[in-house]
């Protein structure tokens, strides 16, 4: 087998984002793209050599291709062992789980995660610690270094590896070994629950609905759900992952999983209604007639996570991430534990997840997540969710209803513009940034400002300090508004907007009712409509 040397110049802008390097599939495609991007990830970590890795995607167009060239890249670098998941197909948190379970080096995950598949849609690749989670910044700074000056890469000329049968072959040097994607996992899943008083709660007649949205969690929540836990046979639906989703939005949102949304809001309403993205990290929870705010889920399961067996001698503490609601913060409290407030991104959970500071974390973006691994986990929250409910023997409506009425209701929504135009989305940050200091004890839309930040992290673990996180508009009486630009759009930039607003004794109002005045803060204090053109968000979560 020959090892090639490939010339090959810098390309611009393989800067991982928020979560690794997400493109157009078309950018991936052309000549030497993935393969510079994949020899700056070995430089990066300096180098494969004698190394353990996972290799895995959510199975979206040219998932299969670009496996084939990893390998070959890794073989090239000396790499000992590549686990792949059959078929290329590896959910994120499954694949978090496959490199702690196999003590591997780290792992390499195909994704463009939420985003649409297909040739004119999104691909994406990551790269993941020996803990199992997301490069943190200095890791994906060296990436991006290595990507501007790489003159060369490494590559092996073979023919394709099977991916399809289990078991070990051979490429030059280095073990190709096939795995089931989903075994591990679901054994990591039985030890944390508790799977015979869910299955009690299906035996009894509890329905669900769970739409994969032809992704990657297909296979999982079948093995589990159906097979193992005894939930009907089509309780998971879209439940074959496809290339491009169905030609789909993978993204479990009301706006995108709008068929759950309607059956849940119908009279043919299952029990419990839950659903993942492309790569199965994220969840959307919703019960008959009641849609959960991510940011609600967060504070439910920290109050209730003693109830499953993994987590029975309790949290040590919480993180959300800073545009998360104060949810949780509430919980925390009287709990009587820790709770941290980290910029957007998992990554920046990882330092207190590895430290023990953390055992569940969140993001108002749709993630929840533990220490049982180091990726957030879309089924995971889902059995947490069925766990809670089969032990405490409630609906999803009465049981948000008793946490309100214990902790008060933190109204939540986000407002997203998408695809607007860059200079406009840049200069409405910084006219923001620049009135900052002169906002406290102004008064807009009838609310007192109290605070006014540009959101700053210093990671209590390792001293790191991430600055830039996001705008933060403080009102008396808890409201808040947050801005940021999303860091994982492909297009333009997306402004997103997000609204909060406390109260302690009223939670049957309409959430975009509740937070009116605080959205209109937020337009007269950034200009949206005047500096995007837009008159109404794309999304509203
Ligand atoms: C990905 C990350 C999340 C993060 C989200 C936000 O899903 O894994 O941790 O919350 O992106 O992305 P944004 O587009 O808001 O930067
Ligand atoms: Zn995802």
């Amino acid at each position: 087998m020959e090892r090639l040397t490939i010339t090959t110049t810098p390309i611009e802008g393989q800067k991982p984002g928020t979560s690794g390097l997400r493109k157009k599939t078309r950018i991936f495609m052309q000549p030497h793209y993935l393969e510079n991007f994949v020899q700056a990830i070995w430089n990066g970590i300096g180098g494969v050599q004698g190394k353990t890795l996972v290799l895995g995607g959510d199975g979206r167009y040219f998932n299969d291709r670009a496996a084939q060239v990893i390998l070959r890249m890794a073989a090239a670098g000396g790499a000992e062992r590549v686990i792949v998941g059959q078929g290329a197909l590896l959910s994120t948190p499954a694949a978090s789980n496959l490199i702690r379970q196999r003590g591997a080096d780290g792992g390499v995950i195909m994704s463009a995660s939420h985003n649409p598949g297909g040739p004119d849609e999104d691909f994406g690749v990551k790269f993941n610690m020996s803990n199992g989670g997301p490069a943190p910044e200095d890791v994906t700074a060296r990436m991006f270094e290595a990507t501007k000056t790489l003159t060369e890469y490494h590559i092996v000329q073979t023919h394709d590896v099977d991916l399809d049968t289990l078991g070990e072959s051979q490429m030059g040097d280095m073990i190709v070994e096939v795995v089931d994607p989903v075994a591990d996992y679901a054994t990591l899943m039985a030890d944390l629950f508790d799977f015979d008083a869910i299955k009690a709660l299906f035996a009894g007649g509890f329905t669900m609905c769970f739409d994969a949205m032809h992704a990657i969690t297909g296979p999982y929540a079948t093995a589990i759900l159906e097979d193992t836990l005894g939930a009907a046979p089509g309780t998971v639906i879209n439940a074959v992952p496809s290339p491009d989703f169905g030609g789909g939005h993978p993204d479990p949102n009301p706006i995108w999983a709008k068929t759950l949304m309607d059956l849940m809001m119908g009279n043919a309403a299952p029990d419990f209604g839950a659903a993942s993205d492309g790569d199965g990290d994220r969840n959307m929870i919703v019960g008959k007639g009641c849609y959960v705010t991510p940011s609600d889920s967060l504070a439910v399961l920290a109050a209730n996570a003693h109830l499953a067996p993994g987590y029975k001698d309790g949290l040590a503490g919480v993180a959300r991430s800073m545009p998360t609601s104060g949810a949780v913060d509430r919980v925390a409290e009287k709990l009587g534990i820790g709770s941290y407030e980290t910029p957007t991104g998992w990554k920046f959970f990882g330092n207190l997840l590895d430290a023990g500071r953390a055992t569940l974390c969140g993001e108002e973006s749709a993630g929840t997540g533990s220490d049982h691994v180091r990726e957030k986990d879309g089924l995971w929250a889902v059995l947490l969710w069925l766990n809670i409910l089969a032990v405490r023997n409630q609906s999803v409506l009465a049981v948000m209803q008793d946490h309100w009425g214990e902790y008060g209701r933190n109204y939540y929504s986000r407002h997203d513009y998408e695809a607007i135009d860059s200079a406009a989305a840049n200069s409405l940050m910084q006219g923001l940034r620049d009135k900052l200091a002169h906002l406290p004890g102004q008064t807009v839309a009838g609310l007192v400002i109290s605070a006014a930040d540009e959101f700053a992290y210093d990671d209590p673990v390792d001293g790191s300090r991430s600055e830039g996180q996001g705008i933060r508009i403080l009102f008396e009486g808890g409201a808040r508004v947050v801005m940021r630009l999303s860091g994982t759009g492909t297009e333009g930039a997306t402004l997103r907007v997000y609204l909060e607003w406390f109260s302690a004794d009223d939670f049957g109002k309409d959430p975009q009712q509740a937070l009116s005045s605080v959205i209109e803060a937020a337009d007269t204090l950034a200009g949206i409509r005047d500096l995007t053109g837009r008159t109404a968000p794309d999304v509203i979560t």
